[in-house]
């Protein structure tokens, strides 16, 4: 059957508010055309974030009921603890209220001033963490990462030999870990290859360099390595998640991804002594080891979530509701970041509306325009985010302007995609007329939340 269907009836339904195209000119205007600012029930289709967006199953709401609240050692615990260790198999796991908890506390301890920690692509809170200790993050990913037009499977990949160089130039007394992103967010949400980390965990090894991952979606990087990696197209999704994770000392881990939970996260090493050292800190910050920052029945939730996301059918429904709506896109000659990743669809903005120049904010001009067509909500992930210099206010052309469309888990229908796919079209018919824009106001750090705009003139 060539149809996708969802591996899941809805029994339970949220009503979506529909808005006029004229109430939308109204609604963006008023939100200063940041989307940012839009109020949620003006939304139709929301595709801001796949982050703590997920709809949760019949058995994870059921879970969440037999929740136990105890301070300590409380029965959700071990059974969170428990899937963790299934999973991951690690010796220490730290819950933690989301994953940038987990990222403060592992770079808090391990990064000093004059630190540099290598990555395929650090995410924003990862490099925000790590440079807020003084480190520097560094980005290594794989050449064709770069080459929007080649359809490589594994484009999260990292740079193996820019990391031998890495290690070799820099020394490894100053590299206190090498992390990986699966897959590969800020990089077009591209899956990682099992030979690649295997390289970099030999790398490691032999430098004496702990090795960790961002593991927020580790699921759909484990179930891309079964459909495209040679040699994993008999093995349960699951092993090939085990098998990642044997290569690491230890990950940090947002469940608000591939947990399907609505809040959550996790910090796990195999080093005993650094664990006492990193739930000293969870103490402080977080709360009691056994709960860390989370209601007993969110554990609970999370340990429902991790084996759910795990299960083939939802996995391959995943992967092919991103790929169909990036295959459509490209049928109508859109620009889309290729091949599709598993959680997000980049429209090229630059490429799109390739008469706006950067410092006019093509992928801004676009969400916004995307909004008033169909009321659908994406991010611009560009110059808006990262132009601006915070330390020396000056501003200049981020590497790529994309619209990101991220689909939250289990939320919407083939039909709101063929509504998404539909609205797109018409906007690209249309896309000589759209104007750039201007900031009006804008924050030192972080502009791209609360900064508002107005249009240019022509
Ligand atoms: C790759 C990656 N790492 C870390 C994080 C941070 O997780 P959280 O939002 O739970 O703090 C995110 C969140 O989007 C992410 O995508």
């Amino acid at each position: 059957m060539k149809t996708i269907i969802e591996p899941h009836k809805i029994k339970m339904v949220e009503p979506i508010k529909l808005t006029t195209r004229e109430q939308r000119v109204q609604l963006i205007k008023d939100a200063k055309y940041n989307p940012f600012l839009l109020r949620a029930e003006d939304v139709i289709i929301d595709l801001l974030t796949d982050s703590g967006t997920s709809a949760m199953s019949s058995d994870a709401w059921a879970a969440m009921m037999s929740g136990d609240e105890s301070y300590a050692g409380a029965r959700s615990w071990y059974r969170f603890r428990d899937t963790v260790k299934d999973i991951f198999g690690f010796e220490q796991i730290m819950p933690t209220h989301q994953g940038r908890a987990a990222e403060r506390i592992l770079f808090g301890i391990m990064v000093q001033p004059d630190s540099i920690v290598p990555n395929n692509t650090h995410f924003d809170t990862t490099r925000a963490n790590i440079e807020s200790c003084g480190g520097k993050a560094v980005d290594l990913p794989c050449a064709e990462a770069s080459d929007l037009e080649s359809d490589y499977p594994f484009k999260g990949n990292m740079d193996i030999g820019a990391l031998e160089k890495l290690v070799a130039d820099k020394g490894a007394e100053r590299i206190p870990l090498i992390m990986v992103t699966v897959t590969n967010n800020s990089g077009g949400g591209q899956p990682v290859s099992m030979a690649n980390i295997r390289e970099i965990s030999r790398i490691a090894r032999s430098a004496g360099i702990p090795f960790y991952i961002d593991a927020c979606r580790f699921a759909e990087n484990a179930h891309f390595i079964k459909r495209c990696e040679p040699g994993f197209e008999n093995t349960a999704t699951i092993d090939i998640a085990r098998e990642v994770f044997s290569y690491a000392d230890g990950c940090t881990m947002s469940a608000k991804k591939d947990a399907i939970a609505n809040i959550g996260g996790f910090l796990c090493t195999n080093d005993a002594e650094l664990a006492q050292r990193e739930r000293n800190v969870l103490i402080l910050t977080e709360g009691f080891p056994t709960y860390g920052g989370l209601a007993g029945r969110d554990l609970d939730a999370i340990a429902v979530g991790l084996r759910e996301v795990l299960d083939e059918n939802y996995l391959d429904y995943r992967l092919l509701s991103t790929h169909y709506v990036v295959q459509h896109l490209l049928d109508m000659g859109i620009p889309v970041i290729r091949p599709a990743g598993g959680h997000a669809v980049y429209i090229d903005a630059g490429c799109f509306l390739s008469h706006i120049e950067p410092l006019q904010y093509p992928g801004q001009a676009l969400a916004v325009e995307l909004y008033i067509e169909a009321g659908i909500r994406g991010v611009e992930i560009g110059t808006v985010m990262f132009g601006l210099d915070p330390n020396t206010g000056e501003e200049s052309p981020a590497r790529l302007e994309l619209l990101r469309l991220a689909i939250p888990r289990r939320v919407y229908t083939q039909s709101h995609m063929d509504y998404v796919v539909e609205a797109v079209g018409i906007v690209w018919q249309r896309r000589a007329e759209i104007r750039g824009m201007r900031i009006v106001k804008a924050p030192q750090f972080l502009r791209h939340f609360t900064a508002e705009f107005e249009w240019v003139e022509v």
